[in-house]
């Protein structure tokens, strides 16, 4: 591992060259930050959690057509995937009004929004990730309007799939983050989903109980953050093959 060449280190994930051409490996941290690094920490074990979650997902999407980087699982905390070109935003999603949303236009947490909103933000760390319009992305060729439209149809899909798996298992899918990369073959370019679809990218809640499963708990201080991820896999049945959900390094791949 230590002499596979590092390609990006990010906040949560590293990426490494892949075995082939056009491949990747991305491997999955411990590591938390959130409001723009000004909150770290290490979560144990979050890591091999967010690989699974994020592999059932992807698996999941691409078995209903969205086309995404992920290949496959290698072992623990990695997985195969096709190497894209990020296109440099941040796609939410939003069903329920939480977070920045509800800061910015005092809409109180928890409320139902009329309908879905997607939201773009520009990717950069300096900046804070700004909101930015349409205009914006064009204007400054960070998308075209096709791929724009590409987004916008691949998340509303993605939200209609995560909303009902997440239904399924007694779980309220309040918003989620995606990016998207321009994948090159044969003379041919298409957006394709990246990133990771994980509690690190989305809010959950108990659709009982309200209570929070996703990063919140580590961005609010709540606690039990492990354990909340460990549940949402639990709920999804992955792991299945680890029923003491086991969070220790296995040996090999
Ligand atoms: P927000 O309410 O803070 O804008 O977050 C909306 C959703 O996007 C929430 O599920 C968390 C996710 N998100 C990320 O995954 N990464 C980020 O950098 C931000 C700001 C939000
Ligand atoms: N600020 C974002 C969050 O709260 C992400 C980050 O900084 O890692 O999740």
């Amino acid at each position: 591992m230590s002499r596979r060449k590092k390609i990006y280190e990010g906040k949560a994930k590293i990426l490494y060259e892949g075995p082939e051409p056009g491949t990747l490996v991305q491997h999955f941290k411990d590591d938390a930050t959130a409001f723009n690094n000004q909150k770290r920490g290490t979560l144990e074990g979050k890591g091999v959690l967010n690989n699974r979650i994020s592999e059932f997902v992807f698996a999941g999407l691409e078995r209903t057509g969205v086309p995404t980087h992920f290949i496959k699982r290698l072992n623990m905390r990695e997985q195969l995937i096709r190497e894209v070109e990020i296109i440099p935003l941040e796609v939410v999603c939003r069903n329920v009004a939480a977070g920045s949303l509800s800061q910015r236009l005092g809409i109180p947490e928890g409320d139902a929004l009329p309908r879905s909103i997607v939201e773009f933000y520009f990717k950069n760390d300096e900046l804070g990730d700004p909101m930015v319009a349409e205009e914006h992305i064009t204007a400054f060729n960070w998308a075209t309007t096709q791929e724009i439209d590409d987004l916008m149809a691949m998340t509303l899909r993605v939200n209609d799939f995560l909303s009902g798996m997440f239904s399924a298992v007694g779980i309220r899918l309040i918003d989620f983050k995606l990016e998207f990369g321009r994948h090159y073959e044969n003379e041919m370019v298409r957006v394709i989903l990246a990133d990771e679809i994980s509690p690190d990218s989305c809010r959950l809640w108990d659709l009982d109980t309200n209570e929070k499963m996703d990063k919140d708990r580590f961005r609010r201080d709540l606690g039990g953050v492990t354990e909340a991820y460990a549940e949402v896999a639990r709920r999804l049945g992955v792991m299945k093959d680890q029923p003491s959900l086991r969070l220790v390094e296995e040996g090999g791949a």
